[in-house]
């Protein structure tokens, strides 16, 4: 596997491949990785002829310094888990790479990112997504990928980068790929690293009570569902729900009654303690977005 630095080195090897007609899977990642990276890393080896994964923590959709400085980093043994998963080439620059006149100075445009943008994460976590597409689209246009896989886990992210790239004029495949979890149900994060033994026990407790809520749900109106799940997670300990929005899978806005939309999705954040982890759960879902 290439281990590339430069912007330069990768778009020489971008070219390189272009210009062989080789399709590219890039996935987008900031390291630390899990078995849920290695999913979209495997789908990509299969469905293209080179898998190209980005590695790099990218500070300017992080809304807090704490949170960027705590975010956990093994580069070394990603190398290896990316190696072994098969890709091709990843690219992992330092911050001056990328940022080359300082992190204040090098100048960010503003990107129509929709409505999608302004709910939720975005709501909570104000510049994020800016930041995100910010290095989403430099990634687009280094890596010409042919497709670029997200994890569900960040279900807003995905509705986000759609976005970003119908109004950038972008074309790649966006390929939504499913949340993996571990056996006790929690989502695979690279935040999990950062939970307690005492906090690891309780996280489960998330995915618990949203896969319950769906049975709920079907008896249930979509605020008593909204307030039951809320209530559950919030009396356990180390617990405590930031949002928890049950909205249209297409739009991200709210809804009131189950029956508003054919894609009805629940997004949740959760502090366990200091850290934040985020899941969500389809209560209706249509054939052809499964
Ligand atoms: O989902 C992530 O890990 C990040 O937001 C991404 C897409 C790699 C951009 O930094």
């Amino acid at each position: 596997m290439l281990i590339i630095r430069t912007i330069a080195d990768l778009s020489s090897y971008v070219a390189s491949l272009r210009a062989d007609n080789r399709s590219i899977g890039l996935v987008p990642t900031m390291g630390a990785l899990h078995d849920g990276h290695i999913s979209l890393v495997k789908r990509a080896v299969a469905d293209n002829d080179s898998a190209l994964v980005s590695l790099f923590v990218n500070p300017v959709q992080f809304n807090n310094p704490a949170d960027l400085e705590s975010y956990p980093r093994s580069e070394e043994q990603d190398f290896k888990l990316l190696a072994e998963a098969g890709a091709a080439a990843v690219f992992a620059p330092s911050v001056e790479e990328i940022f080359p006149e300082g992190l204040d100075a090098s100048p960010r445009k503003s990107f129509d990112l929709g409505q999608a943008a302004e709910v939720m994460e975005g709501k909570m976590r104000p510049g994020h997504f800016q930041g995100v597409a910010f290095i989403v689209e430099k990634l687009f246009r280094l890596c010409l990928p042919t497709r670029a896989y997200f994890g569900e886990k960040d279900f807003q992210q995905i509705a986000v980068i759609r976005n970003m790239v119908r109004s950038e004029g972008i074309d790649v495949e966006i390929v939504p790929c499913p949340i993996l979890r571990a056996d006790d149900g929690l989502a695979l994060s690279s935040r999990n690293a950062l939970l307690s033994p005492e906090q690891r026990e309780v996280a489960p407790e998330i995915h618990r009570a949203l896969a319950d809520s769906i049975e709920y749900s079907l008896t249930h109106s979509v605020r008593a569902t909204h307030d039951s799940v809320v209530e559950r997670i919030d009396a356990v300990p180390h617990l405590k729900v930031e949002y928890f929005e049950i909205v249209d899978g297409r739009t991200l806005l709210p809804v009131d009654e189950w029956e508003e939309s054919p894609w009805v999705v629940g997004c949740i954040t959760v502090y366990c303690g200091d850290v934040r982890l985020i899941d969500n759960i389809a209560y209706r879902k249509p054939q052809e977005s499964a």
